[in-house]
């Protein structure tokens, strides 16, 4: 075959299940840290011996502390198995710069590692592509799982991870979740004296999103009425998580007593504008926002386009056939996307949520 007709991938791009296994446990891995990593971007990485065993699994834990890569092979070391190490797989391009914390580049390169696969590109295009580079010049055989004819899923799995991180990168702000609640009436709002209506299950996937986001988008009508402490209860947080709080309108309409208390838990910023909220946000270190606001305030970011993924949890009551005068509770979830890639998909609830792309679809992993 000519030059000019070799196809763009080689034999050796082909995913084998060992590497599919060790990317599905570096992704899984990474996601325990999802909500605790911000600025940086949860990252996962594993460890295969020559015949694709997985020596080890780790994944990059808070800002500050070591990377994926740098914690998998501190590990092969303590356990004695670092000279066993031939195949390297991350999530994410390894970087070869000095930040917080040394190149991932260099740790990797004390190990005898002979080919790396990578999930995703850098999506920073100052660094991205010099991770590979360096490593290649080293002699290690680099495949790229875009460039993989079987790589389709494990991309998807991988970009997930990473898509608030990118989107946050390509357009300084971070992803923003709504979750609107709806009663079987179609309204927001709540029965008198109450502060929900969905139903445990429900309650739980908001905690959820609560725990694997940065902080809350809420407003002071919401604020005035629940007096919310939007907290994450129902599921198991990370430790001593700081997150970003921020409330739309005026400072004036924040009832003093919630907000001393609110001030003990989040890093609260007041937003009298929306117009600002892009800014206020980039401020942050937060990759991924949850909004949790009345309806005055989702008109107001549906208008303004500033939403990213759209949670819709609709109350349902169905009869139960034993009991005819029981009614059963069983809402159903519907994620609205403006992207091709979502980070909710890489949550359990997912294969419960109906999910749709909007229309007006932005790119989130634009060809560079
Ligand atoms: N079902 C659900 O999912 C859900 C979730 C949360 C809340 N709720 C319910 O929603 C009800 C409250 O709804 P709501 O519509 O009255 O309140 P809201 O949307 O939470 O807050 C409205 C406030 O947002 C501020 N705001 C409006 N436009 C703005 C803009 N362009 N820039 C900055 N700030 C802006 C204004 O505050 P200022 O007047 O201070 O300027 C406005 O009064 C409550 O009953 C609550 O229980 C339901």
């Amino acid at each position: 075959m000519g030059e000019g007709l070799r196809p763009y991938y080689h034999k050796g791009n082909v995913i084998t299940p060992a590497i599919e296994q060790a990317f599905k446990r570096a992704v899984s891995e990474a996601c325990c840290f999802v909500g605790q990593t911000a600025p940086n971007p949860a990252v996962g990485c594993a460890l295969l011996d020559e015949q694709g065993h997985i020596l080890v699994v780790a994944a990059h834990h808070r800002a500050g502390e070591s990377h994926a890569e740098r914690l998998a092979v501190e590990q092969a070391r303590e356990l004695g198995i670092v000279e066993k190490i031939h195949t390297v797989v991350v999530t994410l391009e390894p970087c070869n710069h000095t930040g917080r914390t040394p190149p991932c580049t260099e740790i990797l390169l004390t190990t005898p590692m002979r080919t790396l696969w990578i999930g995703c590109k850098d999506p920073n295009p100052l660094v991205q592509g010099a991770g590979a580079a360096r490593l290649e010049v080293a002699g290690c055989a680099v495949h790229w799982v875009e460039q993989s004819p079987n790589g389709k899923e494990l991309l998807s799995l991988c970009q997930a991870l990473l898509a608030p991180f990118t989107w946050r990168m390509l357009h300084k702000r971070p992803w923003i979740t709504v979750k609107q609640a709806l009663n079987s009436n179609g309204t927001m709002q709540p029965p008198v004296g109450q502060k929900t209506f969905t139903s445990e299950k429900s309650l739980r996937f908001a905690h959820r999103l609560r725990c694997v986001t940065d902080g809350i988008i809420t407003a002071t009508g919401t604020v005035r009425t629940d007096h919310p402490t939007l907290t994450v209860r129902l599921v198991p947080d990370h430790v001593a998580r700081q997150r970003v709080l921020v409330v739309c309108g005026q400072k004036t309409n924040i009832p003093v007593d919630w907000l001393q208390t609110a001030q003990k838990r989040f890093a609260i910023s007041v937003c009298p504008d929306c117009a600002q909220l892009p800014e206020i946000l980039a401020q942050t270190s937060a990759l991924w926002m949850l909004v949790e606001a009345g309806p005055t305030l989702l008109n107001v970011l549906r208008q303004a386009d500033l939403w990213d993924d759209w949670l819709t949890i609709e109350q349902h009551h169905f009869q139960n056939n034993n009991d005819t005068n029981k009614k059963q509770n069983c809402d159903q979830w519907r994620v609205t996307t403006r992207h091709t890639i979502t980070p909710i998909s890489l949550l359990p609830e997912w294969a419960e949520c109906q999910h749709e792309q909007d229309k007006q679809e932005e790119a989130c992993f634009p060809v560079l």
